[in-house]
């Protein structure tokens, strides 16, 4: 995957994502790489250490395990585990764009995606239409790719069987991802962990209960 895929491309989803989507088939149909790669990660401290955070367990909706980030941080693999409604407790993922293309296998269960066509924008008054564009229904085995911006809603639809994926994302090319809400139009922008931390800090600090 270093050499074989252009990160840096803008027309990732005609052109790098089937090449992405073939490679990350390959392993899952090998899924004992990616039990060795766990183990790998387990037994060495230091390995662990660098991957461990950029990962994000337990959480509610989406369960994130790192398995590789490339030295130029041009791709990074993850695993990720979409909970059940059982485990989930019913809680929906809001609408949202990455600041990254990226591509997915589905290892274990299924999911239901809806993609969005983001109109309209207003950006001085933080105001869009959000446009249904697609929704699809993935199983185990199927491939679906996702290019930089494009908004989009993960559902489990299953009360008690989780959903594993498979997933590479390239490198962050927007400064911030964006969460949308379609009935009134509003979106906000969302960042890293660290900024996003010193922007909670910021409203916290003058007793402003109004930040995301
Ligand atoms: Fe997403």
């Amino acid at each position: 995957m270093e050499n074989e895929i252009d990160w840096n491309s803008k027309r990732y989803a005609e052109t790098q994502a089937p090449v992405v989507e073939e490679i990350l088939k390959t392993a899952s149909d090998h899924r004992h790489i990616l039990e060795e790669r766990t183990e790998e990660i387990i037994a060495n401290e230091d390995l662990f250490r660098s991957l461990a955070p950029h990962m994000n367990y337990p959480r509610i909706l989406m369960d994130k395990f790192v398995l590789h980030i490339d030295e130029a941080d041009r791709f990074r693999v993850r695993m990720h585990r979409f909970k059940s409604k059982n485990q989930n407790g019913g809680a929906l993922e809001k609408v949202h764009s990455h600041k990254w293309d990226c591509s997915t296998v589905l290892m274990s269960g299924t999911y239901t995606e809806r993609q969005f066509e983001i109109t309209d924008v207003d950006e001085e008054r933080r105001t869009c239409r959000v446009v249904p564009l697609l929704e699809h229904t993935l199983e185990a085995g199927q491939m679906n790719s996702l290019p930089m911006g494009r908004a989009h809603q993960v559902i489990n639809p299953s009360d008690d069987e989780a959903c594993i994926t498979l997933f590479v994302r390239g490198p962050s090319r927007q400064p911030h991802a964006r969460i949308y809400e379609p009935e009134s139009g509003a979106f906000y922008d969302t960042f890293g962990p660290d900024r996003q931390t010193k922007l909670g800090l910021r409203h916290i600090g003058r007793v402003d209960p109004d930040f995301h």
